[in-house]
Parts: C-alpha cells; sequence; structure tokens
C-alpha cells in the first residue's frame, strides 16, 4: 500500500483545468501531470504518419512505436514524443480538431491509462483530464469537477492563441470547444463525466486565485479530523 496523495482535476475543454493543477502542485510540492498533453502528442505522431483511426492494426502499431516523457520545468509541462520536444506544436489547431478523436480510441486509451497511474503509484501528485477521478485514479483522495459558461471559456482560449496565431477567429475556437465538449461526453470509452464524489467548481466568476483557494480548503478538510 502507498501512502502518496493523488488529486484528480476533471472537466470541459479549455476551463482552466491546467491552470489550477498547476497552481495546486506548486503550492504543494507535488508533481503536475497533464494527461491531455499525452492524448495530444499521440494525436501528433498519429496526424505525421497518417494512421488510419479506423484501423486497429496500425493504431497498435503505432502505439508500440511512441515514448512519451514529461520534463516539468517551472511546473510547466514539456513533453517529448520519442525525444523531440512537442510542447508547442501540441496546441496548435491540426492537433486540437483531432484529438478527440484519437482520445476516444480504446487502444489509445488502455496505452494512456496505464502510464498515467504507473506515474501516481509512488509520488503525490497533480493529474488533470477527463477521467482521471473516474478511471484513472478512483481512489484519488481529491476530486475536482471544473466547469465553466461555454462563452466564457471560449474567450479566455481565444486570448490565449491569439497571440501565437492572430488569424484565428473566436467562432473557430469557440465552435472547436463545443465539438470537443461532444466528443469527449459522448464517447464510448470512459466519457467525461462526474465522478460520484467529485467536487464541482464552476470558475465563470472566480478568478484563478479564488479556485486555488477553494481547493486549498478541500485539501484542508481532508487532513481535518
Ligand atoms: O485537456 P486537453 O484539452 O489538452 O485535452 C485534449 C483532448 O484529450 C481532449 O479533447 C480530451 C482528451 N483527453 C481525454 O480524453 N482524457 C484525458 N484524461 C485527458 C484528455
Amino acid at each position: 500500500m502507498s501512502n502518496n496523495i493523488v488529486i484528480a482535476i476533471d472537466g470541459y475543454s479549455s476551463c482552466g483545468k491546467s491552470t489550477l493543477a498547476k497552481a495546486l502542485a506548486q503550492k504543494l510540492h507535488f508533481i503536475y501531470v497533464d494527461s491531455g498533453a499525452m492524448y495530444r502528442a499521440v494525436t501528433l505522431y498519429f496526424l505525421r504518419h497518417h494512421i488510419d483511426l479506423h484501423d486497429h492494426q496500425q493504431v497498435v502499431e503505432a502505439l508500440k512505436n511512441i515514448h512519451l516523457n514529461f520534463h516539468s520545468r517551472d511546473y510547466q509541462t514539456h513533453i517529448t514524443l520519442n525525444d523531440e520536444e512537442v510542447s508547442e506544436e501540441i496546441r496548435q489547431m491540426p492537433v486540437s480538431d483531432n484529438v478527440s478523436a484519437v482520445a476516444a480510441l480504446r487502444e489509445v486509451r488502455y496505452e494512456m491509462v496505464k502510464q498515467q497511474q504507473r506515474m501516481g503509484r509512488s509520488k503525490n501528485i497533480v493529474m488533470d483530464g477527463r477521467d482521471i477521478g473516474t478511471t484513472v485514479f478512483p481512489d484519488a483522495q481529491l476530486k475536482i469537477f471544473m466547469t465553466a459558461d461555454p462563452k466564457v471559456r471560449a474567450e479566455r482560449r481565444y486570448k490565449e492563441l491569439h497571440e501565437k496565431n492572430p488569424d484565428i477567429t473566436l467562432e473557430e475556437v469557440f465552435e472547436n470547444i463545443a465539438h470537443r465538449d461532444y466528443q469527449d461526453t459522448t464517447r464510448e470509452e470512459s466519457p467525461l463525466m462526474r465522478a460520484a464524489d467529485a467536487i464541482i467548481l464552476d470558475n465563470t466568476n472566480l478568478t484563478p486565485d479564488q479556485q486555488l483557494e477553494f481547493a486549498l480548503n478541500k485539501i484542508k478538510g481532508l487532513s481535518e479530523p
């Protein structure tokens, strides 16, 4: 039996999961794991190698050739795909547009969940994603389910993306978020849903500091008799 602590943060696309997860990890000196980055890196590999998502054998063979690694610097996600740093590229629209379809594949989820569970076996971690509290760590000590108004989420994401890609429109970002929400909640394999014991955090009108305070209070509650 291990005594390490796992904090699971799940929720819809672009509702600030990683901002909260990073802040918590920093405050508590835990390791931060961005599980979405793993699905994104797999998607990048599949795009580059033109993997047919309907071809089970191709998908399985491709997964054997994918080696992912996290290098945490300043609580920012640095992920390598077969030793190449891909942290920037996995945030671009081609990956964002295709990641939900890749993340819906049973073979892909099986492999990612296995790797994620290995990471949380011996260390204190904060992991964010869609199925962390339901599938990856159903016994996590704290589960937070985040949500926010879709329009507010699109505006926040647009601001981030627009700095790097001035051609992008708010409509495009909104469409992408709506599409991912639909795919993530309706897929057969581990769909996005709130674990029965997860605490809901709607951050439509909350600042990052207020969200951190909310989560820290919940953690304090865990250790109190
Ligand atoms: O959190 P994100 O937007 O970077 O995640 C990218 C995609 O990966 C998202 O559309 C859903 C999928 N995902 C998932 O299915 N399970 C996870 N644990 C994390 C992400």
